[in-house]
C-alpha cells in the first residue's frame, strides 16, 4: 500500500524559542521578594519539574477540573470543532495537548481538515514532546512550537503558513484563573488582537462553588500540590545558589469567599533568613509567600469580564453539575 507511504513522515517541528532567560528569572524573584506580601510569578512555577508535577495534579481525584474539562469538550466536540475548522488554532499553555486531541478527533471523523497548529508553552522539553507527539499522532499536521511566557507580549512569527487564515485561539485548564481580573482583562486583549477581527476564543473557566471542593482540588491528600508550589524553592536553589531548607516550609491553599479566588502559599514555619542569588531574604514565623490565585468566576461575571477586552460570548457549555465551562468567545469584526 503505497499509498500512505508517506503517512509516517512527518515535517520537522518548527520551534520559537523566545525562552526567559536565567537574568530574568533572577530579576523576577527579587522583585517579588522585595514586595509584602512576597511573591513569586506562578510562570516560574513550571520547569520541567514543575510541568511534571502539575500533569500529575491533572489527574488526581480531587482536581476536578481537568476531566470535567476534558468531558464537556468530549460531549460538544462536533460543535466546538466546528469553530476552528480551515483555520489556524493557536493554543496557549499546550501542556501535555490532551484536549485538543478531543477537538482533532471529532474533526476527522466528520472528514474535516485540521487547522494549522500552534503550540505555546513555558516549558520548552514539555512543548516540543507534546507537539512531536501530535505531529506522529496527526502526521498531516502542520505544527509550530513557540515556547514563551504568554503573559508577556506576544506576536505569532511571521510564517505564510499562518497567513489570511481564521484563527481561534485556544486556552484550556482555567488558566485565565490564574491572573489578577484586570491582568487577565489586558491578556484578553493581547488575544484579540493576536486571532485579529473576527477570530475566535475558545477558553476553559472553572466556575464558584462551595469550599469544601475547592480546598481540597489545590490541596490534595497526596500532597503532589504542596510539591508542585515548593518545587519553586528547589528551583531558586538550583538556579539561584539560594539556601532554602525545605523542611521549614509548608504549602497551604484557602478559598477567599469575598474575592472569589484560591489563595496559594509557602508559609515559613520559622524566622530565618535565606539567601537567594546573592541577597538575605529575611522571614519572619508564619510569613507567607505568595505563589498563586486562582480565580473562580460566574457566568456573569466571566461575561463582564470578556466583554471589557472587547469580545463577545458566542456559546457557552457546561457539565451537568455546573462545575465548569467551555466559552466561545468572538471578537467584534
Ligand atoms: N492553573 C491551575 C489552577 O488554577 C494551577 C494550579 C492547580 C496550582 N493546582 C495548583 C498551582 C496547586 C499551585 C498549586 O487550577
Amino acid at each position: 500500500m503505497t499509498a500512505f507511504a508517506t503517512a509516517s513522515v512527518t515535517a520537522p517541528l518548527q520551534l520559537f524559542d523566545f525562552h526567559p532567560v536565567l537574568a530574568d528569572f533572577r530579576s523576577a524573584v527579587l522583585q517579588g521578594l522585595s514586595q509584602t506580601p512576597k511573591r513569586i510569578p506562578a510562570t516560574w512555577l513550571y520547569d520541567q519539574r514543575g510541568a511534571e508535577l502539575f500533569d500529575q495534579i491533572t489527574a488526581l481525584e480531587e482536581y476536578y477540573l481537568t476531566r470535567t474539562e476534558m468531558q464537556i469538550l468530549q460531549e460538544r466536540a462536533v460543535e466546538i470543532g466546528d469553530r476552528i475548522t480551515q483555520g489556524a488554532l493557536v493554543e496557549f499553555g499546550s501542556g501535555s495537548s490532551q484536549k485538543i486531541r478531543i477537538l482533532f478527533d471529532a474533526l476527522r471523523a466528520k472528514g474535516k481538515a485540521l487547522p494549522v497548529y500552534v503550540g505555546l508553552d513555558i516549558s520548552k522539553q514539555h512543548l516540543q514532546q507534546s507537539c512531536e507527539d501530535l505531529q506522529r499522532d496527526y502526521p498531516e499536521l502542520a505544527a509550530i512550537a513557540i515556547c514563551a511566557d504568554y503573559t508577556q507580549p506576544l506576536r505569532l512569527p511571521d510564517v505564510p503558513v499562518l497567513q489570511n487564515r481564521h484563527k481561534t485561539a485556544f486556552f484550556p485548564g482555567s488558566t485565565l484563573g490564574n491572573l489578577e481580573p484586570e491582568d487577565a482583562i489586558a491578556f484578553l486583549k493581547t488575544v484579540a488582537h493576536l486571532i485579529g477581527p473576527g477570530g475566535d476564543l475558545l477558553i476553559g473557566i472553572d466556575l464558584q462553588k462551595s469550599k469544601s471542593i475547592l480546598e481540597p482540588a489545590y490541596d490534595d491528600a497526596q500532597g503532589i500540590s504542596a510539591q508542585f508550589a515548593l518545587n519553586v524553592l528547589t528551583r531558586m536553589n538550583r538556579e539561584l545558589g539560594a539556601n532554602f531548607d525545605l523542611a521549614q516550609f509548608r504549602y497551604e491553599a484557602v478559598y477567599n469567599e469575598a474575592l472569589g479566588r484560591i489563595e496559594m502559599y509557602i508559609v515559613s514555619q520559622i524566622a530565618q533568613t535565606v539567601e537567594v542569588a546573592g541577597e538575605a531574604i529575611a522571614f519572619a514565623a508564619g510569613e507567607r509567600l505568595y505563589t498563586e490565585h486562582s480565580y473562580k468566576y460566574t457566568p456573569a461575571q466571566f461575561n463582564q469580564l470578556a466583554a471589557q477586552a472587547g469580545f463577545r460570548t458566542r456559546s457557552v457549555w457546561t457539565d451537568s453539575q455546573a462545575l465548569f465551562m467551555v466559552v466561545d468567545l468572538a471578537t467584534c469584526p
